[in-house]
């Protein structure tokens, strides 16, 4: 499917009854009969189509060039939503939704097989989640279908966080765009497991490990997600992603190891780009230095991520050096993203 030029409709403001909008029941009207409209949730825009329509959901996937074999989260609006497609859930899967509905938890379970076999590649299970933002709500609502909607980004790129990261790569490819402003997350949701006797993460996100673990006690972690040998649960986590056109390399032992890097590689004529913090930013001199949120305060970390790595393809770097995190709390998705953008090349 092509367009002439993707449409962006603008809510300009996201407090209030938004289902009144016409922004908004357009796009849900479109959704509801089978064109796919990108949209922002808390954690990144998505790109939602209507889960019971095959057609939708291929073209998902072609505006997407996502492969076949990697299924997309289906977003809903409530729990009761969430379990007419699902059969019956563990304990702790109740427990999870609870707590984190609206929100960054994405659960995988049973699926009762009701949506398009597109949209779980086959498999017998399916992930679902209720985003915590008034704008994927209201469509979900007006809609009267559960939306399917991965990132609103080409496959392999950074997930998109504005409406303008959505144009740039999908113009064209899909009907329209609800402009929504940036998100608030960064990082995509935590998706887990649950189909088993204890919850696993299968990949790391917004909701941290530590606060699943202080609702259900012991909280498992996909170790494809740390051994490079191990077939990951979760299809779409053996795929390069996030990646800037330029290589990017992890680099452990501090800004001085960073400069003698830079260093190097200007001496070989390379324009080198650094991903660094707001702390770190001034102790180099590199040809491109980004700030990456606050090293103190993790969550802005996230949140700038991906807008970072779009930046460094625009500033036309040939190679990308960039600082690691710990891996705690959000640090975990923000180190498994930046793993990947660097396709797991690590300087030690
Ligand atoms: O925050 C998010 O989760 C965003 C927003 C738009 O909601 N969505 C998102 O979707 O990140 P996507 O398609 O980029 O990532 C979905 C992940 C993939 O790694 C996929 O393999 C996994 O969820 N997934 C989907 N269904 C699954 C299933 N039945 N079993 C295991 N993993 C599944
Ligand atoms: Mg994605």
């Amino acid at each position: 499917m092509s367009y002439k030029q993707t449409k962006v409709l603008t809510v300009d403001n996201v407090s209030g009854d938004l289902k009144k909008l016409s922004v908004i029941k357009d796009a849900a009207l479109w959704i509801k009969n089978g064109e796919v409209v990108a949209f922002p949730t808390e954690t990144v825009y998505g790109l939602g189509g209507n889960v019971f329509l095959d057609e939708a959901i291929s073209q998902i996937f072609e505006a997407k060039g996502r492969p076949q074999d990697n299924p997309l989260i289906i977003h809903i609006a409530s729990k009761s939503q969430a379990l007419d497609l699902i059969g019956a859930p563990p304990a702790y899967a109740e427990l999870l939704m609870d707590q984190f509905w609206p929100g960054p938890l994405t659960l995988v379970c049973v699926s009762k097989q009701k949506v398009s076999e597109y949209v779980t590649a086959g498999l017998h299970t399916v992930a679902i989640r209720v985003p915590d933002h008034p704008v994927a709500l209201a469509l979900i609502e007006e809609a009267g279908v559960p939306i399917a909607a991965p990132s609103a980004n080409r496959s392999g790129k950074p997930s998109p966080t504005t409406a303008c990261h959505v144009f740039h790569d999908l113009n064209g490819k899909i009907m329209a765009i609800v402009d929504g402003g940036s998100t608030g997350v960064g990082v995509e949701s935590t998706v887990v497991d649950c189909t088993g006797e204890i919850p696993i993460i299968l990949r790391p996100g917004g909701v941290t490990k530590e606060q699943i673990e202080q609702v259900v006690g012991t909280v498992g972690i996909d170790k494809a997600l740390f051994e490079k040998s191990a077939a990951p649960k979760s299809p779409g986590m053996k795929y390069t992603h996030y990646a800037p056109n330029a290589p990017l390399q992890l680099v452990e032992g501090g800004t001085e190891r960073i400069q003698q890097l830079i260093i190097e590689k200007q001496g070989e004529g390379m324009r080198v780009g650094v991903l660094a913090t707001e702390e770190s930013q001034t102790s180099y001199q590199a040809d491109v230095v980004l700030a990456c949120g606050q090293r103190a305060h993790l969550q802005t970390v996230a949140q700038k991520l991906y807008e970072v790595l779009r930046v460094f393809d625009e500033e036309n770097v040939d190679v990308i050096f960039s600082e690691t995190f710990p891996q705690e709390g959000v640090g975990l998705a923000i180190m498994n993203r930046l793993e990947k953008a660097a396709s797991g090349i690590i300087i030690r």
